[in-house]
């Protein structure tokens, strides 16, 4: 296949909102994150990906746009995100953004302009229909945050389309003026100087036409949006002309969020002539999804293993995956794929690593690298996450009590991703001077930045090891290009795979509170990291003590 630089590059995810406060409103802000470029660069990674920092009401933290050209004035302004992008380059990181184009932001002046305008030019930038005769709504759809996708066009007797929150009313993209539009905004940001872009939500700009019911799925009488895009033809058709008009022509890497598991598919995303360069693995995350998040089921090891596993082989040698065990919308990787109770940092080293060694683009999400752990969330009072109010309601309608709704909010509430980063033991874990717009994680009196550059044992300098082999000469080949090939798949919470290039790792992790035996599949050259201090390694076998790591050249 043929290289590229983004074959190679090792990402980390800011959550501007919550990385660094400048200012002391106790919002992150891009002095802050400007502030912060040595820290990573001290880490290692190459590529950055910046949640939105565009102007908007934040009603979905930033995902609701109200102007593709600008910055949110509590992030900064347009010269500091020129200047965050010249500051990253020096010190050899490139930039990727946001493209947040299923939805814009009700505030946005298009949609500002259909509200006042009845013959507005921008009617057709978005899905405005009428009532059914009968008075009820055009379709059931339920919408991602819960309640139906239907909401009315202010005070007249219209409706408008919105698959995520009132506030993000879905673009039309059957109309080739809006995506011109879109393609005017791809071209100006990449003339700015960013590599690219992470691309939200894009399966949704697909609907299925004509609009209509699909079987009910739940107590709320709706039906889940997987129906109605399940019949549709897909976004293919729009994405191939991004992908020819506004990404090929400059260059641009495209990273995209999709939810694809099924490993037919997998090739027309990111294969040779895929509409993106990556798309994120996310069968770990989807894995035990049911009717809500109050009976999602908790991952084991095994399932962890046939989720990797099976990506791995689907994506074979010409597709890349961006791998992560978290991002914004997840709850802590330590606290989804461990098990309760066995929260270690031993545990923590082996989850990094094993995704970490993998093929793909590893992405790390800010604040992972510490180790950092769900935040503690009391009530829904304390909830500011918008997906988390619509899940707390979808499990009330479905039966269940306060404190068992209360259970999967606390588990995979977004919020717990989204607490301030942790920097020292200062107040507010030298987030902000200011009251932080979401309470700190208590734990950051130990859990912090200044005391792990500090300890070469700690979590933060593992992820430097991590990432230093991945770039080491000797082996970068063999890691970025490299089959990957299950190791004693059978035996049971040894997570093991080979990575075979020019060089051949064994990469094992013990997913387990217990020692375990592993045969070696030959003589070992060296151990290259290891989260304990010795290998026991006699013979052909290695005694792998609890939560074991090793990366070993066979
Ligand atoms: C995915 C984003 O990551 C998430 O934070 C957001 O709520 C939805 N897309 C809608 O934009």
């Amino acid at each position: 296949m043929e290289r590229q630089w983004w074959h190679g590059a090792i990402a980390y995810q800011i959550y501007p909102k919550s990385f660094m406060d400048s200012g002391g409103d106790g919002i992150g802000d891009l002095r802050g994150i400007i502030g912060k470029l040595d820290y990573l660069r001290d880490l290692g990674v190459n590529l950055l990906w910046l949640s939105p920092a565009y102007p908007s009401p934040l009603a979905d933290e930033g995902y609701d746009i109200s102007d593709y050209y600008g910055v949110d004035p509590r992030f900064g302004t347009l010269a500091d995100m020129d200047e965050l992008i010249a500051e990253s380059g020096k010190r050899g990181m490139k930039v990727i953004l946001d493209l947040v184009v299923n939805h814009c932001s009700d505030e946005h002046e298009w949609f500002q302009d259909v509200l006042r305008n009845p013959d507005s030019p921008y009617r057709d930038y978005f899905y405005i229909v009428d009532k059914r005769p009968d008075g009820k709504l055009p379709t059931n759809w339920r919408s991602h945050f819960g309640g139906s996708v239907w909401e009315p066009l202010g005070d007249t007797d219209k409706l408008y389309l919105h698959v995520f929150h009132k506030k993000q009313p879905d673009l039309n993209w059957q109309n080739p003026t809006m995506r011109e539009e879109v393609r005017k905004n791809i071209e100006w940001w990449l003339d700015r100087g960013i590599a690219g872009f992470r691309i939200d939500a894009i399966a949704n700009i697909g609907k299925a036409f004509p609009f209509r019911d699909y079987p009910v799925d739940g107590p709320d009488g709706l039906s889940g949006l997987d129906n109605m895009f399940d019949s549709s033809d897909g976004p293919g058709a729009y994405l191939t002309e991004l992908r020819d008009k506004a990404f090929k022509p400059r260059g641009a890497l495209t990273v995209g969020e999709v939810f694809v598991t099924d490993p037919e598919h997998i090739d027309e995303w990111i294969g040779p002539d895929g509409y993106f360069n990556s798309i994120f693995d996310f069968s770990g995350t989807l894995f035990g999804n049911n009717t809500g998040w109050h009976d999602k089921k908790k991952i084991t090891a095994e399932d962890y293993k046939d989720c990797v596993f099976g990506m791995q082989e689907a994506a074979g040698e010409n597709c890349f995956f961006s791998n992560i065990i978290e991002n914004h919308d997840e709850s802590r990787g330590v606290n989804y794929y461990l098990p309760d109770g066995e929260i270690t940092d031993a545990g923590k080293k082996m989850l990094a690593g094993l995704y970490f060694m993998l093929r793909g683009i590893p992405f790390i999400y800010q604040g992972q690298e510490l180790g950092m752990e769900n935040a503690v969330i009391g009530s829904m009072d304390d909830v500011k996450d918008c997906a988390s109010i619509g899940a707390y309601k979808i499990s009330r309608d479905a039966g269940l009590s306060d404190e068992e709704a209360m259970a999967g909010v606390r588990r995979f509430s977004r919020d717990n991703a989204r607490t301030p980063m942790q920097w020292d033991d200062t107040p507010n874990a030298g987030f902000t001077t200011g009251e932080p717009w979401l309470p700190v994680n208590p734990n950051y009196k130990k859990i912090n930045a200044a005391a792990q550059i500090a300890d070469e044992d700690s979590m933060l300098s593992f992820y430097k090891r991590l990432i230093s082999l991945r770039k080491n000469a000797e082996y970068a080949d063999t890691l970025v290009y490299g089959k990957t090939e299950p190791y004693l798949r059978e035996q049971k919470n040894l997570f093991a795979y080979k990575r075979t290039g020019d060089k051949t790792l064994l990469i094992a992790g013990n997913f387990q509170n217990k020692p375990q035996d592993m045969r070696l599949p030959s003589a070992p050259k060296r151990v290259l990291i290891n989260n304990y201090d010795e290998a026991a390694i006699t013979g052909d076998t290695m005694r792998l003590s609890p939560y074991q790591f090793v990366v070993i050249e066979a």
